[in-house]
C-alpha cells in the first residue's frame, strides 16, 4: 500500500536519486514544504510547494514520481492527499508540452488559472492551475 506522508530529513537520500530537479531539497524536507509517497519503505514520490510563492499564495513547483512507477496512480494519490499540508487556494504550473502533467492536472480537480509566456524558452507557454484545499 502507498501512502501520503510528510517528508522527514531520513528520506533525503531516497528523494535525492530521483529526476533531479532545481532547488533545494533539504530545506525544503526541513522547512516542511515536501510531501513523500511510500510504499514498504521506498519512496515512489514526492511534491514540494513555495509558502506564498506565486504573488502571495502557495506555489506547487515540484512533483515528481519514480520513471518506474509512473502510471500507477502515485501521482494522483499524491495531489488528492495534499491537503494534509496546505490548506486554501494553491497553484501549480507546467510547460504546455508536458502532456503527462497536464492530464493528471486535469483529473485532479484543478482550475486552469491561464498561460503565461515569456517564462519558457522558444516562446512555450507554461500552464498555471489552482485549487481549493480545505
Ligand atoms: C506527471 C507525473 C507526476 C505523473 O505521475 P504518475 O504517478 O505517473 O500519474 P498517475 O499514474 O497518478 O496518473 C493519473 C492520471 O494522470 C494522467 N496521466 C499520467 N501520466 C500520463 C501520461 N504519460 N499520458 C497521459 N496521461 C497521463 C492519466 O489521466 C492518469 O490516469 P490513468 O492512468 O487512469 O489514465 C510523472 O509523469 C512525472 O513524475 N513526470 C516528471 C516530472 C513532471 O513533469 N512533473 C510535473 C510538474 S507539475
Amino acid at each position: 500500500m502507498t501512502i501520503v506522508r510528510q517528508a522527514e530529513p531520513n528520506d533525503l537520500p531516497q528523494v535525492m536519486t530521483f529526476h533531479l530537479l532545481p532547488g533545494d531539497r533539504v530545506t525544503e524536507i526541513v522547512e516542511r514544504r515536501m510531501l513523500v509517497a511510500e510504499q514498504n519503505g521506498t519512496i515512489l514520490g514526492y511534491i514540494s510547494w513555495q509558502m506564498r510563492g506565486c504573488i502571495g499564495l502557495d506555489y506547487v513547483n515540484r512533483l515528481v514520481v519514480k520513471p518506474m512507477h509512473r502510471r500507477q496512480g502515485i501521482g494522483k494519490n499524491i495531489m488528492t492527499s495534499m491537503s494534509i499540508a496546505l490548506t486554501g487556494r494553491v497553484f501549480i504550473s507546467t510547460k504546455a508540452s508536458n502532456q503527462s502533467a497536464i492530464a493528471l492536472i486535469e483529473s485532479t480537480d484543478w482550475t486552469k488559472a491561464g498561460e503565461l509566456y515569456g517564462l519558457l524558452p522558444d516562446n512555450e507557454a507554461e500552464v498555471f492551475f489552482w485549487r481549493d484545499l480545505r
